[in-house]
């Protein structure tokens, strides 16, 4: 397998959105083919799945066996096909979203998690992850003006502390392939911690 697997992650609010263009048009600099798809979703069926995540009520255990069963069909479809053919492939969230929100944000356990991991992902793993960071204070404030705001952005701050507590449990346990990125400043700044982190994974 020739290509390259990068996600993004983050609490909502963090602003991760607002570079994944530039991101696709900076690594194609590099590369030629870049493939930017996200969870839940990246598929037909996903999509569907992902209107259900995001706007239904559910058991914290319905909520991330439908997240596995999107991922499932994404890297069936999507993401083993593009790294076979040697593309670079920008997922706005993978796994680590369903350990910080299923498990950190909702309370299910990490041992289930990790069971279904196996399961579905068969050890495929990001090469890297941006973790943009930032107080959960600053993501609040900025959701704030979330128009349609989804069940998720509608939760408050006891719920956000726990995942990106969950989030800094991950980077903690997998330092070779998370970059962790200052959020909380200016879009350029936090553009600038972005390019750098790119240009040293694909130097
Ligand atoms: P998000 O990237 O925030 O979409 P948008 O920027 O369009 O609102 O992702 C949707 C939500 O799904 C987000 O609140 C996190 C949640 N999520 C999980 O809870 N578990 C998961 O495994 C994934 C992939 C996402």
């Amino acid at each position: 397998m020739q290509g390259k697997f990068i996600s993004i992650e983050g609490v909502d609010g963090a602003g991760k959105s607002s570079h994944l263009v530039s991101m696709v048009n900076y690594i194609k600099t590099f590369h030629t083919e870049v493939v930017l798809t996200r969870e839940p979703g990246g598929t037909p069926l996903g999509e569907k799945i992902r209107e259900l995540l995001l706007h239904e009520e559910m058991h914290p255990e319905t909520e991330a066996l439908l997240m596995f069963s999107a991922r499932r069909e994404h890297i069936d479809k999507v993401i083993m096909p593009a790294l076979v053919r040697g593309s670079v492939v920008l997922s706005d969230r993978f796994t680590d979203s369903s350990f910080a929100y299923q498990c950190g944000g909702r309370g299910m356990s990490n041992y289930k998690m990790r069971s279904l991991e196996d399961w579905v992902t068969q050890g495929l793993k990001p090469d890297l992850t941006l973790f943009f960071d930032l107080p959960v204070a600053v993501s609040l404030a900025r959701l704030a003006d979330a128009r349609a705001p989804d069940k998720f952005e509608l939760q408050g701050e006891e719920f956000f502390t726990k995942v990106r507590n969950a989030y800094l449990d991950r980077v903690a346990e997998n330092p070779e392939r998370f970059v962790v990125i200052n959020a909380s400043q200016s879009i350029d700044l936090v553009w600038k911690e972005v390019q750098s982190a790119l240009l040293n994974f694909m130097m």
